[in-house]
């Protein structure tokens, strides 16, 4: 029996850090400005989403390493369940009005989601591979060594091409071998294996489709974010030092799997 003096019982606040956990939100305008609980709230809400979505994706690539695609699928549908609940809480930071949001924007002076390594670190291990996302990070930071990390991590895109292999896919050996630090890039080889597997094989074609919606899922909140922006800010540039809107618009429709969009053609 445990000593309730020296090992208390673990309560709903004692596990979840409660105490911790509502001592984290600082408003830094005077007032403070109704409004910047709710922007911070909404930023740490999607910092947890993104720690959370990092060790579902984490799982995905170790499950098809494993050949363990049923699995593997079953952990996608979770985080396209995430990603939708992600996308749809823009819809409550979309009721701040842009004089809201201007009552305190000059408080936030340059921090920017821009700055979110997580959101980084979730576009390495898919593999969207900027170096340059790294040097962003102070020497020393936790931040900078978890992206360091990742960048010379293979992507999931590598954990499944290589799956395909031993599934007995003719998956390019180049692509087996490639430098994992490299951005993904459309290859007509890829294509013509992908297009066997659609036209011969429903289970990885199964497992194709939800790398698709997971592709899209990304694109449906670099979409919403862009018009929240949009409507919020307008044409004005980020606080992160980007022209704004103009910058996130550029980083819309791009395609996470390339081959996986290129097919869709050929089929
Ligand atoms: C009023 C609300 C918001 C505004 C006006 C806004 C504005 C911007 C702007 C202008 C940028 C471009 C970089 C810059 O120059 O700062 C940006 C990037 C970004 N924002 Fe937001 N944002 C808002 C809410 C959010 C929320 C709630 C999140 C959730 C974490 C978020 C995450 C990001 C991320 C990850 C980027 C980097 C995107 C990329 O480089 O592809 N933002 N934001």
């Amino acid at each position: 029996m445990s000593d309730p003096t020296t090992n208390p019982a673990v309560t709903y606040g004692s596990y979840l850090r409660i105490d911790d956990l509502l001592s984290l939100q600082e408003p830094r305008s005077t007032g403070p400005e109704h409004d910047e609980l709710l922007f911070i709230v909404i930023h740490q809400v999607y910092e947890l989403w993104f720690k959370e979505l990092l060790h579902e994706l984490d799982r995905v690539a170790r499950l098809l390493t494993e050949d363990e695609s049923h699995r593997a699928q079953h952990t996608l549908k979770r985080i396209l369940t995430i990603l939708k609940v992600m996308v749809a809480q823009l819809d409550i930071l979309e009721t701040m009005t842009p004089l809201e949001f201007l009552s305190f924007r000059k408080r936030l002076e340059a921090a920017s989601g821009f700055q979110s390594d997580q959101f980084r670190q979730i576009e390495f291990i898919l593999g969207v591979k900027n170096e340059a996302s790294i040097a962003r990070f102070a020497e020393g930071t936790r931040a900078r060594a978890a992206l360091q990390k990742r960048h010379g991590e293979p992507t999931l895109w590598d954990a499944f091409l290589h799956y395909l292999a031993r599934e007995g896919y003719a998956v390019p050996a180049a692509h087996l071998t490639r430098n994992v630090a490299a951005p993904i890039e459309a290859s007509a080889d890829v294509q013509r294996v992908l297009i066997e597997v659609y036209r011969k094989d429903p289970k990885n074609a199964e497992l194709c489709e939800r790398l698709v919606d997971l592709d899209e899922g990304v694109q449906e909140w670099r979409y919403r974010h862009v018009k929240m922006v949009e409507r919020t800010i307008g044409a004005k540039s980020g606080t992160g030092g980007s022209p704004g809107a103009a910058y996130l618009r550029g980083t819309v429709g791009r395609n996470i799997f390339p081959d996986l969009w290129e097919i869709r053609s050929q089929l």
